[in-house]
């Protein structure tokens, strides 16, 4: 089959390369996907950046790519929910990322049945930004009549989130440039603030969640609008203190952790809010409820652009330019 490489960190053209390799083989509880379409997120240029190398460690050359839409071929002897022919979509585990291939193998945990009243694209383009929303809005247990701040409405992240924010009854405010800002509303969003236009800071705080995913400042300044008991979800800031734990790290990294998170937890102490980072698990269970809020239009894919296979360097220096509408997705097929 053909499939993306990475045969170092660095920069895109020089580093991501389309080669022929070996077919992966299903093992027991596996199913093997031949893919129809995948979707890009910020973590696969900041993967071929080297970003994340400390965190995780990767044998080069290897492919890469974390969601994927498509048909499987062949399932493993274990596998009980699947067959061929069935209409698959995915998000690979950390482990296991490959999707910027024609096919790969993974296991039927973390697959589901793709919705059903959408294209290959459009499932490819959901199981990332849902898996995350679903698991960040989890942790910290948000609810009908809760006021959320969602930063980058226009985004992967913000398409998705906005839309579910409204499904599951909260008030949404959102932030993206004035250019953005009917789309966003169209999305869903009972106020946009347009970040070059106005400072959302000057805009009333007293949010029940903030949803960070820009970082840096973004996610210390969650804190001056977020009210006393409410919650910060960050995408983009640093590791919360628990994350070391939860990953196993020494205590090297536990000391780091602590280090480059001690200014967000003085701003959280000051406020009186909590601070939650994560990165997002595979889950074939919360595929499948978010490919029934689709089949039930509670949610719709928003795609910015459709790349073809062969032109994943373009597609990802586009979207590490930051100001994809939606998601970028590449066509197998
Ligand atoms: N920890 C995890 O497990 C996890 C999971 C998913 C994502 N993430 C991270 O979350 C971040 C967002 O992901 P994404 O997929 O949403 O990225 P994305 O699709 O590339 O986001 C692009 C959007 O950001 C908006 N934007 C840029 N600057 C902005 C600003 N100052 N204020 C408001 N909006 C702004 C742009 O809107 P305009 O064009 O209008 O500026 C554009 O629509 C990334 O850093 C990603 O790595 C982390």
């Amino acid at each position: 089959m053909r499939a993306f490489l990475l045969d170092g960190y660095g920069a895109i053209d020089d580093h991501v390369k389309l080669t022929d390799v070996a077919d992966p083989i299903p093992g027991r509880h596996d199913v093997l996907i031949d893919i129809h379409a995948a979707s890009l997120n910020p973590i696969d240029f900041k993967i071929v950046r080297g970003d994340l190398k400390r965190v995780s460690k990767y044998q080069l050359p290897r492919t890469f790519g974390f969601d994927a839409s498509g048909v499987v071929l062949a399932a493993g002897a274990g596998v009980t929910r699947f067959r061929p022919g069935d209409a698959v979509y995915v998000r690979a585990s950390r482990e296991t990322i490959g999707t910027f291939a024609e096919k790969i193998a993974l296991p039927e945990a973390f697959v589901a049945l793709k919705p059903a009243n959408v294209s290959h694209a459009g499932a490819a383009s959901l199981p990332l930004v849902g898996l995350t929303t679903l698991q960040g809005f989890g942790k910290v247990g948000a609810r009908a009549g809760q006021r959320i701040l969602i930063h980058a409405g226009a985004g992967g992240i913000g398409t998705f989130a906005i839309q579910y924010a409204k499904h599951i009854g909260l008030d949404v405010t959102s932030t993206t440039s004035s250019k953005n800002a009917d789309f966003v509303r169209s999305l869903g969003a009972d106020r946009v603030i347009a970040y070059d236009r106005e400072n959302y800071l000057e805009q009333g705080g007293g949010y029940d969640i903030v949803y960070d995913t820009l970082g840096g400042a973004f996610t210390i300044d969650a804190f001056k609008v977020v009210k006393r008991g409410g919650a910060v979800i960050s995408l983009s800031g640093p590791p919360d203190r628990d994350f070391a734990r939860r990953e196993g790290a020494g205590l090297l990294v536990r000391v780091a952790v602590w280090l480059m998170s001690r200014k967000v937890y003085a701003a959280s102490e000051a406020a009186g809010g909590s601070y939650c980072w994560f990165f997002t698990e595979p889950s074939g269970d919360q595929l499948r409820e978010i490919a029934g809020l689709v089949e039930s239009g509670a949610i719709k894919p928003v795609i910015d652009r459709e790349f073809a296979f062969d032109q994943l360097p373009a597609a990802l220096a586009y979207l590490e330019k930051g100001h994809a509408r939606g998601k970028v997705v590449l066509k197998m097929k």
